[in-house]
């Protein structure tokens, strides 16, 4: 028997089309950037995190993994603020690790690899990386607990892991956009598509092999410049369901938002949560 996935970041036969080409990820990235007013980087953040936390921060690292790694976008800013010895970025997906490593190609005194792989079962040997970091991919986790539990094996004595992921409620004002449009009745009903790993839970979750030493919460803001801007971001949101042609199809959903809506500046907000943990009793 076949269960019915209603999350679309969960389901594995959504995953392709989530990400089988760079070119969906790239668009929607740079939507939601462009949109941002308020809210630290996130991969700089990741860096000064591990550098307040990490027992001998002093020195260069030996193994960092960057782990969900996507288009290496974090992989690239960790090789050139932390230079490690050896950087390693892991992805399910074949495509966004070719891309991440035509994006991250060499970094002096760094040796860089990209590997395709699944974080539930890490190509990492025992006790061999000094920092580990898994942002924004946990939550494609039916059990994040199994990933979390293999970030702990791979990590070194001593090593650092820093997890990050958003709250359950991130970007709602577009989810009341596409229902008052009637594009999607039900929009503000879906599951979250952060519902395994989320602000609420993931301290809980990383505390269950590892010693959590310090969660942060922060709002992101961002103001989509108007209907035409949110559709590049909307139109990629999987858990809406969009009458034919509009899913994918930012063009076709910004006309049926403006049949609805004003066009004027759409505000929203995200809390980012970081959780920074050691292996169990890596303290000192
Ligand atoms: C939203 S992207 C985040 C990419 C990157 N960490 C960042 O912050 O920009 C989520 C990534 O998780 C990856 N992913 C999903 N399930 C995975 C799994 N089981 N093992 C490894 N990577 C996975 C996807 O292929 C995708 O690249």
């Amino acid at each position: 028997m076949r269960f019915v996935i209603n999350n679309p970041f969960l389901d594995p036969d959504r995953q392709g089309e989530l990400y089988g080409n760079t070119a969906r990820l790239a668009s929607r990235s740079s939507a939601l950037m462009r949109a941002k007013t308020a809210g630290r980087p996130v991969p700089e953040t990741i860096v000064q995190l591990a550098q307040a936390h990490r027992a001998g921060s002093d020195r260069r690292p030996g193994l960092v993994a960057d782990i969900g790694c996507g288009r290496g976008t974090s992989s690239r800013v960790l090789a050139q603020q932390l230079k490690p010895q050896r950087l390693v970025g892991i992805d399910a997906s074949p495509a966004l690790v070719t891309a991440a490593r035509s994006r991250v190609s060499h970094h002096p005194g760094t040796q860089v690899a990209f590997l395709q792989g699944d974080f539930h079962h890490l190509p990492l040997s025992d006790d061999s990386c000094e920092l580990a970091v898994a942002a924004f991919c946990l939550y494609h986790s039916p059990d994040p607990g199994r990933a979390i539990a293999e970030i702990a094996r791979s990590l070194a004595p001593g090593g650092l892991a820093v997890l990050v992921t958003k709250a359950l409620d991130s970007y709602s004002d577009m989810d009341a956009l596409i229902a008052t449009a009637g594009l999607d009745p039900h929009a503000e009903r879906h599951e979250s598509l952060y519902a395994t790993a989320h602000g609420g839970n993931l301290a809980d979750l990383a505390q269950s092999a590892l010693d959590v030493v310090a969660v942060e919460h922060e709002e992101h803001r961002f103001e989509f410049s108007g209907l035409d801007h949110a559709a590049e971001y909307l139109a990629t949101n999987p858990k809406y369901d969009l009458a034919p042609g509009l899913y994918g199809n930012p063009g076709a959903l910004a006309a049926a938002l403006h049949e609805w809506h004003p066009d004027k500046p759409i505000t929203t907000t995200s809390v980012i949560t970081y959780v920074v943990a050691c292996s169990v009793g890596g303290r000192t």
